[in-house]
């Protein structure tokens, strides 16, 4: 069963020395389709020559709220025309990013945010939220367009706030961190997830799972957040994969093309 790793940013800079090698493994390790976020115009333009590059990988653009200080009128409509590439799925990663004291305002973000959503609407495009320690703020935000589709990447907020997502058709992501020790409100979430609303994603180079925590990430990990999910959900692994698979390509509108 092939996997899809929904969230994996390839064309970061710690995979300059064997990206190429890597991508190329990917298949005969089961990894058949990748979607790399781009978080700011260089690195969507970079997402999307990878996915020139490779047949099972995908990009999404867009400006991620701790990139986006200074994005201007013109980066907006780069990113508009970068969505009509054939291989563009998705608007993403964009969102709210309250963690890190040095990140853009808050209104400024949210500005940013919005401006994506709309341009999601009205291309009919899916979204890839990135949601940290900004949980109410996301979801009111998203909440307040109706017909908007898409993800939360690395889902973090509470079965409750999934449970108003979900019932809006949103998907969810599990990365790495749901094989940590201290992954306390992931299974709660994972409980009140349909499996046909579950995602699997990476997040390379970052938030490596069990056993390779604090290695570089890449999507050969897949199986270790499919594997941790199958045991909460009551699921064989490869009934996970098959899912997740069959989402992911639901997700980003690639059930004919894979
Ligand atoms: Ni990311």
């Amino acid at each position: 069963m092939p996997l899809f790793d929904t969230h994996a940013h390839y064309q970061d800079n710690a995979f300059r020395q064997d990206r190429r090698e890597l991508l190329e493994a990917l298949p005969a390790a089961g990894v058949e389709a990748v979607v790399v976020p781009g978080v700011d115009v260089e690195s969507s333009r970079a997402a999307l020559a990878l996915a020139e590059g490779y047949g099972g990988v995908y990009a999404a653009v867009g400006i991620h709220p701790e990139d986006c200080a200074g994005c201007t009128d013109g980066d907006f409509e780069a990113v508009r025309a970068l969505c009509g590439h054939p291989k563009a799925v998705a608007i993403g990663e964009i969102g709210l990013d309250y963690y890190w004291k040095e990140n853009p305002p808050k209104a400024f973000q949210q500005e940013v945010f919005r401006r994506q959503l709309d341009m999601a609407l009205e291309l009919d495009l899916p979204v890839v939220v990135h949601d940290r320690e900004a949980h109410g703020d996301c979801l009111d935000i998203v909440l307040a367009y109706p017909g908007l589709r898409g993800v939360f990447h690395c889902f973090s907020g509470s079965p409750e706030m999934a449970e108003a997502l979900l019932k809006r058709g949103w998907y969810l992501g599990f990365d790495g961190p749901i094989t940590y020790k201290n992954a306390k409100r992931a299974p709660e979430v994972a409980a009140v997830t349909p499996l046909d609303r579950i995602v699997v994603e990476t997040d390379a180079p970052y938030l490596s799972p069990v056993p390779n925590r604090g290695r570089r990430n890449d999507s050969r990990n897949l199986p270790y957040i499919v594997e941790k999910l199958a045991e909460w959900k009551g699921v064989p692994p490869e009934e996970m994969a098959r899912v997740t698979w069959e989402n992911g390509l639901r997700l980003f509108g690639l059930e004919g093309l894979l």
